[in-house]
């Protein structure tokens, strides 16, 4: 993999997150279009249609021979992971951007043969972004520190509502041994709080460009990334996925049913 190219890239991907910003800060207090998707629960707005046409667009004028995995459609259709493979979630928690203006990110990560070479996950609203890039993790270029290896006994757990409500693989029992559970609605804004350390994981229903950014990071800080039944992820599925620390992610897979 060219170095000059990956840091060359770096500075370009950052400066379209700030546009993309631009564009969701913009938009959220004008005229924002809302549509409705498999469900009422599943919406789809303007902004995520534009910002993943623009992120298309300039990635399709950098690296023209790669392929595009979007949200919206707007990529490519594929089911192998060969050659250069650009992951785009343009809003995470597009309901939180409608309904709370808070809480969602832009994430944009690029998979070199199946390995995760660049991750990003911008927290909109706080203009807080972290990045993975040669195996370390920045915040707004800054290095952060791997998190501590802590027991699910003692740390919050991250988790998506639909999964701890039907008690899908025994999720209830996993919260109340955990300390605590969290529900923020954004995939990419529960992977930033388990980065940071501030949850010992996160388990979720996920496609892949929900956990793709996410994913580069996490292994990048020593945290374990899987399937649910502890499968290594492929990248081309939908799956549940389970994120933590090496010392929870095994307890927490022996408490999966
Ligand atoms: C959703 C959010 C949510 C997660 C869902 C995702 P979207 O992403 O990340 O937290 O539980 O599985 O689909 O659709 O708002 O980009
Ligand atoms: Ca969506
Ligand atoms: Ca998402
Ligand atoms: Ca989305």
């Amino acid at each position: 993999m060219n170095k000059d190219w990956l840091k060359m890239m770096d500075e370009k991907i950052q400066s379209w997150l700030q546009i993309a910003r631009k564009n969701a800060l913009e938009s959220v207090n004008k005229d924002l279009k809302v549509d409705t998707k498999t469900s009422r629960k599943d919406l789809v707005t303007n902004v995520d249609k534009d910002n993943e046409q623009f992120f298309v667009r300039k990635i399709r004028e950098n690296d023209p021979n790669s392929k595009i995995l979007g949200e919206e459609g707007f990529g490519d259709k594929f089911n192998s992971m060969e050659g250069h493979v650009w992951i785009i979630d343009p809003i995470d928690g597009t309901m939180n951007f409608v309904k709370e203006r808070n809480y969602f990110a832009i994430m944009v990560s690029l998979y070199v043969d199946g390995k995760g070479v660049l991750g990003y996950i911008l927290d909109v609203v706080n203009n807080d972004l972290y990045h993975g890039i040669f195996g370390k993790v920045y915040r707004n270029n800054e290095l952060l520190n791997k998190p501590d290896d802590i027991h699910l006994d003692y740390g919050l757990m991250g988790m998506s509502a639909p999964l701890l409500i039907e008690n899908a693989y025994n999720m209830q029992t996993i919260a109340k041994q955990s300390e605590g559970v969290r529900i923020y609605g954004s995939a990419g804004i529960q992977l930033i709080s388990v980065i940071k350390g501030e949850l010992v994981g996160y388990i979720s229903h996920l496609k892949p460009w929900d956990i793709a950014a996410g994913r580069v990071m996490c292994e990048s800080l020593g945290l374990t990334v899987t399937t649910i039944d502890g499968n290594k992820l492929d990248m081309v599925s939908s799956e549940t996925v389970l994120v933590a620390t090496k010392i929870a992610h095994k307890e927490i897979l022996d408490l999966v049913k």
